[in-house]
């Protein structure tokens, strides 16, 4: 499979963020399960914050989509013969949210559909890597489809961000910090460690 690095990354992932990952692949579909379960739940976040009839219809796919995602890392726990469980997530995400802009809306909702597109992308570069590095014919398949479906959904996040006012600055800003938090790296293994 050939990968790009999404555009909107300022770094690749360092390579012992996979090197960690692959040691520990059930830890890692745990975390994965619980990050799309998130991602579902922010989008539906959106949509009660921004309640515009435009918006309404291509948010509720997209957290359908996302739900569907989490049964599909759900059934590759379970066959791998694992549980889904609690499990303390990373910081990545928190961090980043921490620096988005609280009002006025517009601008808030620039923002948050920036940080958005940034985990989308991130998550789109890291199951590509993924794909191409495990040998289970079972979990590849996974990866590659999800990695088509991330790709789509940070074009898409961009789109629906730039509905609110201009995203350039926001995307300078959040961009920067997010190659800031992926080159330190947090030393467990998580999707967005
Ligand atoms: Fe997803
Ligand atoms: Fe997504």
């Amino acid at each position: 499979m050939t990968m790009e690095l999404p555009e909107i990354l300022r770094c690749p992932s360092p390579s012992r963020w996979l090197e960690l990952c692959l040691t520990d692949l059930d830890t890692l579909l745990l975390d994965h399960a619980h990050c799309e379960k998130k991602a579902a739940s922010t989008v539906l976040t959106f949509s009660f914050r921004a309640a515009e009839h435009e918006l309404a219809g291509v948010l509720s796919r997209l957290a359908r989509e996302e739900l569907s995602h989490f049964e599909m890392v759900l059934r590759e726990l379970e066959r791998r013969g694992q549980r889904f469980r609690p499990l303390e997530p990373s910081a990545y995400a928190g961090r980043l949210a921490a620096l988005t802009r609280r009002r006025p809306l517009p601008e808030a909702m620039v923002d948050s559909f920036v940080v958005a597109a940034l985990i989308e992308a991130r998550s789109c570069e890291r199951l590509g890597l993924l794909a191409n590095a495990v040998d289970d014919p079972e979990l590849v398949g996974l990866y590659q489809s999800l990695h088509a479906a991330e790709e789509r959904h940070h074009t898409l996040m961009l789109e629906l961000g730039a509905r609110f006012g201009p995203i350039d600055d926001a995307l300078g800003r959040l961009g920067e910090a997010e190659a800031k938090l992926i080159t330190a790296g947090e030393p467990w293994v998580r999707m967005h460690a």
